[in-house]
């Protein structure tokens, strides 16, 4: 039996930075198509563990680019209401190589009259999702695919870059690019991952005056997903989300992902919960054996939840199930959700079934090892 390595990395208790964490691609990133690189791939992913880094990283004297990866929920129970509001949560989290592009470029103070722009792209175009979109009278009626990208303080990147700042005092001026592949109000953490892959690239691209530590404190300022993404990998994470314990040596996972032609926000979905009275806890021997038995591991409280929103949920669940997959579930707050295969072959060919069925974006994916941020 594969055991897991349990390594706790969250406030207090961090190891010393290592700089053979400095792990830089050979090729520029940015001359791969993002979109035909990670939802397309045209050879077989790699099979052995650590061959994809986790966050992928392109540093140059004025500039760094870092591909920021999405997360799926394996494991998710909500123990109770806190009294600042947020859920107290239990929650397994696997980072996944569907990746968002962040470019960081220093601007000339004397040229910018602001010291953040940002600009935001979608890479992903699916005509179908409009015309879904039109009869069912959603939110989703835009010519961007999962609706706006704000370019203001309201976009958790803008908040990361700010966030340094103010921490540092550092004045000086910065162009973001930011070109977005995660579906967002989907449940797979895609603005969590940009706003910690900007945290840690400004802080590399100025000399990384702010240690690792208090980066994961500034994190958690940003929401409670972030901090997972500063390590990434597989996580236990509890709290509200924000305190992360790692799962190294964790299974090499493939998956199909469906985003729905609609989203759902994580603030309604737990204003739709009814607490449980019975709640489940993971403890040393349920986390040694949690994968044993896909179909009884996978677990998600707020699944039912968001059913009741939205009942396509369940049946692109039970569409998963009949595709043949080991076990599937929605993540997160939804709304999408995933099937375990059993090989990315597999994946490969239910998820190309399943896009011919037009349920919503399907994404063939796999999970990441754990970090390899350069610090
Ligand atoms: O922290 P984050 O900004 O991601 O949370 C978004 C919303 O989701 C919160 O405002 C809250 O309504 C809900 N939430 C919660 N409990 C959590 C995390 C999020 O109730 N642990």
């Amino acid at each position: 039996m594969n055991r897991l390595r349990i390594t706790e990395y969250h406030f207090g208790n961090f190891p010393n930075a290592n700089h053979s964490d400095f792990n830089l691609p050979k090729k520029r990133i940015a001359s791969t198509p993002v979109f035909q690189q990670v939802a397309s791939p045209s050879v077989p992913l790699p099979s052995t563990k650590n061959e994809k880094p986790f966050m992928r990283w392109e540093i140059q004297e004025d500039q760094i680019e870092v591909q920021t990866p999405a997360k799926l929920n394996l494991y998710l129970e909500v123990l109770g209401k806190r009294d600042d509001g947020f859920h107290e949560l239990e929650t397994i989290m696997t980072a996944i190589d569907l990746y968002d592009l962040i470019r960081i470029r220093k601007q000339d103070t004397n040229e910018s009259s602001e010291q953040i722009r940002l600009n935001c792209k979608w890479s992903v175009v699916d005509r179908f999702y409009k015309s879904t979109a039109e009869k069912r009278g959603t939110e989703l009626e835009t010519d961007e695919p999962f609706g706006d990208l704000p370019t203001d303080e309201s976009n958790l990147v803008f908040q990361a870059a700010q966030l340094f700042f103010g921490e540092t005092g550092i004045e000086a001026c910065v162009e973001i690019e930011l070109l977005k592949l995660i579906p967002s109000v989907a449940g797979l953490g895609g603005a969590s991952g940009n706003a910690a892959g900007t945290l840690l690239a400004i802080n590399r691209l100025f000399g990384s005056p702010v240690p690792k530590p208090r980066i994961f404190e500034l994190a958690a300022e940003l929401g409670s997903d972030v901090p997972f993404f500063v390590n990434g990998g597989t996580a236990i994470c509890r709290g509200r989300g924000e305190k992360t314990t790692q799962l190294s040596s964790f299974a090499k996972l493939h998956f199909v992902v469906i985003r729905p032609y609609f989203g759902l926000s994580t603030k309604s979905v737990f204003s739709k919960l009814d607490l449980p009275k019975d709640v489940k806890r993971l403890n040393i021997q349920s986390i040694q054996h949690f994968g044993e038995n896909w179909k009884s591991s996978l677990f998600n409280r707020l699944q039912d939840p968001a059913i009741f929103a939205a009942p396509e949920i369940g049946e692109i669940i039970e569409t998963l199930n009949q595709s043949g997959c080991v076990a599937s579930q929605m993540t997160g707050s939804g709304s999408s959700c995933f099937g375990l295969c059993e090989s990315h072959q597999q994946a490969k060919k239910i998820a190309d079934q399943l896009r011919s069925k037009r349920i919503g974006f399907v994404y063939c994916c796999q999970n990441l090892p754990d970090f390899s941020v350069p610090f």
